[in-house]
């Protein structure tokens, strides 16, 4: 029988049009725009403003926009799986949300929640689906709006974070082409480093608990960046090794974009040079979920069919991962 893979045949996303520069944060907080851009590489991230706008009013533009792009009627996506920190509420699921507002009518839906390695382990999770051979259209969304649970008097958090997302779709393929391999990890002692922790079932929102502004991000940077560097250079390393792929071999590395330092390490450890690098942590910040199809939406004209791709991300968890990915298809000509 052939192998059926699941290959990525159309990737979408979408931005707020607001731009929060380094400049209008050095206004809210002790910073300045040198430090963040040495420290982070970030020089902007966007915001998304609106009262009752909530991550699915991302969503729901990449993913129409996704349909088009891939000729898809919304009945016939099978499955969407939507990876975010930041819901429109703690139920029911933002995919579900996604799926009314496309009108995808005959799929189901479901959130999936890993911080910032939520879309490769979404997209991981999602090709198994295609390569059952029981379904045919996966859309996998990442997407977060980081600015509802930022404390912007916080400036270790505050620089780093924005908003936006994307989405990619996924089909069976019998060329070899697609997702080929995966490792995934997890981690939970790294809980304590970088957590929310209010607002679920363990503290509920209280007037004490917003006192002490435990509905935001915590994060122990210096603590984070050690795990992370160290996370997401092995398991891009491991998944290289385990397929036989050198640097040379590797036509792009798309990185969750955390901070830029962690990226340059991490190509370091694969032994490729910067230009075979996907980055646009300078325009968006960390936007969590969102990273890596936003890349995959910002570099799609350069990629081509054959391209031999690693995904690799570190998130809160602690989770990471890297995936191996064979591009399936060649820009389309304007
Ligand atoms: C958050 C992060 C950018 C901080 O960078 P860092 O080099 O570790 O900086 P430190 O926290 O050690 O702080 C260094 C100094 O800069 C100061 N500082 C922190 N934030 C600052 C800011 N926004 N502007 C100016 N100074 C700042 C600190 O107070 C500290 O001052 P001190 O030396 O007088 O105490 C970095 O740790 C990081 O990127 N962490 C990982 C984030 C990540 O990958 N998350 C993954 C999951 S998404």
């Amino acid at each position: 029988m052939t192998k059926i893979t699941a290959a990525i045949t159309g990737v979408s996303g979408y931005v707020p049009e607001y731009v929060l520069t380094n400049k209008e944060l050095e206004t809210m907080v002790e910073t300045n725009d040198e430090w963040i851009v040495t420290r982070t590489g970030i020089k902007e991230r966007r915001i998304l403003k609106g009262e009752g706008l909530g991550t699915s009013y991302m969503c729901n533009i990449a993913v129409k926009d996704l349909l088009t792009k891939t000729n898809t009627q919304p009945e016939e996506v099978d499955l969407l799986i939507c990876a975010t920190t930041t819901p429109d509420m703690v139920f029911p699921a933002t995919a579900n949300l996604i799926c009314e507002a496309v009108g995808a009518k005959n799929a189901f839906g479901y959130d999936l929640q890993a911080a910032c390695s939520g879309f490769i382990f979404a997209l991981a999770t999602g090709s198994r689906f295609i390569e059952s051979g029981r379904y045919k259209k996966v859309i996998i969304v990442g997407a977060d709006k980081m600015s509802s649970i930022i404390n912007y008097k916080d400036r270790t958090t505050c620089i780093i974070f924005g908003d936006g997302g994307g989405a990619v779709m996924l089909e069976p393929n019998t060329e070899g082409l697609g997702i080929l391999d995966d490792i995934l990890k997890s981690d939970g002692s790294g809980a304590s480093f970088l957590n929310m922790k209010a607002g679920g079932s363990r503290y509920p929102a209280s007037a004490e608990t917003l006192a002490r502004n435990e509905h935001t991000v915590y994060q122990e940077g210096t603590t984070v960046f050690k795990f992370a560097v160290k996370g997401m250079a092995d398991v891009a390393a491991e998944v290289m090794e385990r397929n036989n792929l050198t640097g040379d071999d590797i036509a792009w590395l798309v990185p969750h974009q955390a901070n830029k330092r962690i990226i340059d390490a991490t190509a370091a450890r694969m032994s490729i040079g910067s230009e075979k690098v996907m980055m646009n942590i300078d325009r968006y910040g960390n936007t969590t979920s969102g990273t890596i199809p936003l890349c995959l939406w910002d570099y799609e004209s350069k990629l081509k069919k054959g391209d031999n791709i690693i995904l690799a991300a570190f998130g809160g968890g602690f989770t990471w991962g890297s995936l191996y990915v064979k591009w399936a298809y060649d820009p389309v000509q304007a």
